[in-house]
């Protein structure tokens, strides 16, 4: 496929999901939320009762995936085997199975053509943390996008505020930096820049200046 891919790694929290839903939107691209595939692997794999380190069973959970995701006015519906699991995927203790599971290769591997499906005319924003390194190695723009732990505990603790759940900041800044430790030290897909990524640190940036800034970039690589 010849259309464009812009992308978009980095650690959590760095606000990855919300630059790229901006451009994407701007755009009018294509939106993938690799996080989210990882994140149902493991709620499906909670759900059917597969223990979190059966690499062979967690990958026919990924591959057999009973997902849909329904693009609403500002935000995506995901629904797993039919029911809504969009908060319920968000949970902390949602984002740490589906940091455990997704260290495992059979697991990774049996998700890639799922990934590479939303690789679709005009172009794709790809969320993610091997966007750039292993998914869409032709991408004609990488940006690997970061922000200080302390300033991704703040932005996180904000969030939650927003959705009416209270969280200590230090217990938030600890869930960072073991989430990071994990994704950086894997020895499958590790969390780190491609070669020929741009690096874009967020910590003293505001959404919209991120999101001019991509775009501007994009244009740069026509
Ligand atoms: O980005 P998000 O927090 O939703 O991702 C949840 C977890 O899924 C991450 O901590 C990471 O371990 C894993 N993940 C991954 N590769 C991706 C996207 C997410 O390993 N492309």
């Amino acid at each position: 496929d010849s259309a464009p891919v812009l992308t978009i790694d980095g650690p959590g929290g760095a606000g990855k999901g919300t630059i790229s839903r901006l451009v994407a939107e701007r755009l009018g691209w294509h939106l993938l939320d690799s996080g989210a595939l990882y994140r149902l692997t493991a709620l499906a794999a909670v759900k059917h009762e597969v223990p979190l380190d059966d690499e062979a069973t967690l990958a026919e959970v990924a591959r057999d995936l009973d997902v849909v995701f329904v693009a609403e006015e500002d935000a995506t519906i995901v629904l797993l085997e039919g029911q809504d699991a969009t908060t319920t995927i968000r949970t902390e203790q949602v984002g740490d199975a589906a940091s455990r599971v997704a260290a495992l290769p059979a697991v990774r591997q049996a998700l890639l053509q799922r990934q590479r499906d939303f690789h679709q005319a005009p172009g794709l924003v790809a969320d993610g943390r091997d966007m750039g390194t292993v998914v869409f190695t032709d991408a004609p723009l990488k940006i690997f996008l970061t922000a200080s732990a302390d300033e991704r505990a703040h932005r996180r603790q904000r969030q939650l505020q927003e959705a009416g759940v209270d969280a200590s900041l230090s217990s938030l800044l600890k869930e960072i930096q073991a989430r990071d430790a994990r994704d950086t030290q894997r020895s499958v897909a590790p969390l780190k820049p491609a070669d020929d990524a741009i690096t874009l640190d967020t910590t003293r940036l505001t959404i919209p200046e991120v999101v001019d800034r991509l775009t501007e970039l994009l244009t740069e690589r026509g």
